[in-house]
């Protein structure tokens, strides 16, 4: 049987973030799901070959001053190129055009994540990949209510990846 990957890139700094990404993570792992393997890093970790070597990807970050956090950013800077994305003359990424591996994203805030979904959605649209599940958006308390759709996001990637 092929097994498929899927790579979980997070930056969970605090506890309830840590909740958030153990539920994604749980929901990747659902034993319903078959011939999926998650690989899961921390975005400071994270590189390009374990980019390359998936199939889909699930990408995790706190809103820091209205962007992604700097860890996250930290890895886009990292894969960017190698990942198959390309610059614009003035340094912005350019649309992307060839293959579409599924990805996912949650970010967990306390006031706004606006900005921070935004800054991840306008750098993945520059790579190869599409967005294959609404984006998940905590604010403040995580709950059983958060956590329930954590797993949610983490069980519809890997079932998307399942044969
Ligand atoms: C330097 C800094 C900047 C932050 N900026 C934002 C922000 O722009 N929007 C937001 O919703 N939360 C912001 N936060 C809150 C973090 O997203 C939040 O602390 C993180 O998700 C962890 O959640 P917790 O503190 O409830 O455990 C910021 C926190 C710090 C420390």
């Amino acid at each position: 049987m092929n097994v498929a990957r899927l790579l979980v890139v997070h930056h969970s700094p605090t506890h309830s973030v840590k909740e958030l990404t153990d539920a994604v993570i749980a929901g990747a792992n659902d034993d319903a799901i078959e011939g999926v393997e998650v690989v899961v890093r921390s975005a400071l970790e994270a590189t390009a070959d374990d980019v390359l070597a998936a199939d889909g990807y699930l990408f995790g970050t706190t809103a820091n001053f209205g962007y992604m956090s700097g860890a996250l950013k930290h890895f886009f800077d990292t894969i960017f190129l190698e990942a198959g994305g390309a610059l614009s003359d003035d340094g912005s990424a350019s649309p992307a055009t060839g293959g579409k591996k599924p990805f996912g994203l949650w970010v967990h805030g306390r006031y706004d994540t606006t900005g921070a979904v935004r800054s991840v959605l306008s750098i993945v649209q520059a790579l190869p990949w599409t967005q294959a599940a609404p984006t998940l958006e905590v604010l403040g308390e995580v709950t059983e209510v958060h956590t329930a759709a954590a797993y949610e996001l983490g069980a519809t990637m890997a079932a998307l990846l399942s044969d």
